[in-house]
């Protein structure tokens, strides 16, 4: 990447955080801070928040600047969040962005982030095939990433399993709801990735999410044939996805950029 710094910002149900973020070492280049996440969470109030905390380190123009979002984000709309505000579906998040924080910033679904974070840095560092990680928190957050390309926006957490949407069932929501110990969330957890093999046959399977803390748990008690490992990137997983992705982009961006212009000027000639 021939940017070495960018910004990531992650947008939570509880919290939104951000940070400068070394993209050499895919690490903080500062302390991260936090505001609370406003409620109701409307797109004025979490823009506002976000620009609060982005003023707090004042990036240069340069930096690229990369936000997570808890939902689908089509092209910078919002089209699907179930655990956020509903006042946000159909709504340009690129657009309220920029006019809060004052420059364009590039927006990605949270779990997309996570996982291109896991592949430039983490455990699935470099690695080529199909990874599929799932974040377990109040939601299944799910990410594809083929020979280092994320597939955007795959809601493989909203499988419905045993008549269930996955996340009511397998989210790591699911197990303080239903007072469920390791071994039964494990179960659980063994029937939604066994349905996730079946359909899309990963490589290897990430988790993530706080809960990936005390794998020990239960990734153990599962038996599936993809490899399954615990994220490396943890707390940082979105902040610094959010940054490499935004970075990324707009490398990409530039170079379609260039292309059109040498092919303006050919046709001109
Ligand atoms: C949303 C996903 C999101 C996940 C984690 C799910 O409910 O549908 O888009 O990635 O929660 O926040």
């Amino acid at each position: 990447m021939s940017t070495h710094l960018a910004f990531g910002v992650d947008i939570g149900g509880s919290g939104i955080k951000g940070a400068p973020v070394n993209l050499k070492k895919g690490a903080f280049a500062q302390d991260r801070y936090r505001v609370a996440t406003p409620h109701p969470a409307t797109p004025d109030a979490v823009g506002s928040a976000v620009a609060q905390v982005v003023s707090m380190f004042s990036p240069s123009k340069k930096t690229p600047i990369g936000i997570t979002f808890p939902g689908v984000v089509q092209h910078g709309v919002v089209k699907f969040s179930p655990n956020m505000d509903q006042s946000w579906i159909g709504v340009n998040i690129d657009d309220v962005m920029r006019d809060y924080v004052g420059r364009y910033v590039h927006t990605l679904n949270d779990a997309d982030a996570a996982g291109y974070g896991e592949f430039l840095y983490g455990a699935a560092h470099g690695r080529d095939g199909v990874v599929f990680l799932a974040t377990l928190g109040t939601g299944i957050g799910t990410a594809v990433i083929v020979d280092g390309e994320v597939v955007p926006n795959t809601e493989l957490g909203h499988l419905t399993i045993n008549g269930l949407d996955a996340e009511e069932y397998a989210a790591a929501s699911a197990r303080e709801r239903h007072d469920l110990d390791w071994d039964e969330w494990a179960g659980h957890l063994q029937t939604y990735f066994a349905e996730v093999e079946r359909l899309i046959w990963p490589d290897l399977i990430i988790v993530g999410g706080g809960v990936s803390k005390s794998h020990e748990n239960f990734l153990p008690k599962l038996a599936l044939r993809t490899p399954i490992v615990p994220a490396e990137l943890l707390n940082g997983a979105g902040i610094v996805g959010a940054a490499a992705g935004a970075a990324h982009f707009r490398e990409r961006q530039e170079s379609k950029d260039k292309a059109e212009a040498k092919r303006a000027k050919s046709g001109a000639k």
